[in-house]
């Protein structure tokens, strides 16, 4: 049979890529993995044992860490299109859907990304969640996979049918984490857009600048700034991308495949 159909979305901090490729799963009936939750959970595991994540020598103890940690993504779509489709976290069975976007592990986060092994690790946890998410063996199989994060298009499906790289203005992207935050009722301290703008714009350097698989828009992506569109906008956009290789590939490729 023919392979699911890969999109990767990538981009910068609060770029829009977690609610695009979730509502653009919702409307294909493809499967949804959130490649930023792993490094999350395993910055939540060094933080709880007490390591610091930005000590150069607890790498070794992280990338253990990292290895060891069994990671698990329940995401509930909705029958309706228009609703925001909710992805659960697991870290070792725990619910830590809520810890993982706490400003401490935010904070963290990009220094423990930047760890080659760690990587290694999560790229390998990853691949083994997309391959059983998109099996035609039994009912669970769907027809394609959405993976949002920063190295997606360039190291984790480097053969993806459709690779997007959402940007926006780093103004617009605290303003929306902000309203983001004060929805899901979480109040952080000293949250004022200026100081949200200014980790977003750190992060990004941090993930733009790395060794190891750093951010950045492969060749053959498509770049889409969402600083002045609706998220129905741009999701609209991407579906319908979708719809137009299905179309190209399924009239090119003989019907054997
Ligand atoms: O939602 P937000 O854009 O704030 O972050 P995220 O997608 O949850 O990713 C958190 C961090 O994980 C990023 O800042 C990167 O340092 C790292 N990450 C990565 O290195 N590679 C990925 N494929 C996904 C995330
Ligand atoms: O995953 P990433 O960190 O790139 O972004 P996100 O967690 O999806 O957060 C983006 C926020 O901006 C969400 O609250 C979206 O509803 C909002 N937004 C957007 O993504 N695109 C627009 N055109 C307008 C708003």
């Amino acid at each position: 049979g023919t392979r699911p159909f890969q999109v990767a979305i990538d981009g910068p901090a609060a770029s829009g890529k977690s609610t695009t490729a979730k509502m653009v799963a919702q409307r294909l009936g493809f499967d949804y993995i959130d490649t930023g939750a792993f490094y999350r959970c395993v910055t939540l595991a060094a933080l709880s044992k007490g390591i610091d994540p930005s000590n150069q020598t607890q790498a070794s103890q992280i990338s253990n860490l990292a290895q060891s940690s069994h990671i698990g993504l329940n995401t509930v779509f909705s029958s309706s299109p228009s609703s925001l489709p909710t992805t659960r976290v697991f870290l070792d069975k725990k619910d830590v859907s809520s810890e993982i976007r706490t400003g401490t592990v935010s904070k963290h986060v990009s220094a423990v990304a930047a760890i080659g092994p760690v990587r290694e690790a999560v790229l390998q946890k990853v691949r083994d969640m997309g391959a059983t998410s998109t099996s035609h063996e039994g009912n669970s199989g769907r027809a394609g996979l959405v993976m949002d994060g920063r190295d997606i298009g360039t190291v984790v499906l480097p053969n993806a049918d459709l690779k997007i790289f959402l940007v926006a203005d780093s103004r617009v992207r605290a303003e929306r984490r902000l309203q983001e935050l004060a929805k899901s009722g979480s109040k952080e301290e000293g949250s004022d857009v200026e100081t949200v703008q200014k980790d977003l714009e750190r992060r990004d350097e941090l993930d733009r600048t790395r060794e190891a698989s750093p951010l950045r828009k492969a060749d053959d992506a498509v770049e889409l700034d969402t600083s002045h569109l609706t998220i129905e906008g741009q999701v609209d956009a991407i579906v319908q991308e979708v719809h137009r290789r299905q179309k190209a590939a399924s009239s090119s490729s003989p019907s054997s495949e």
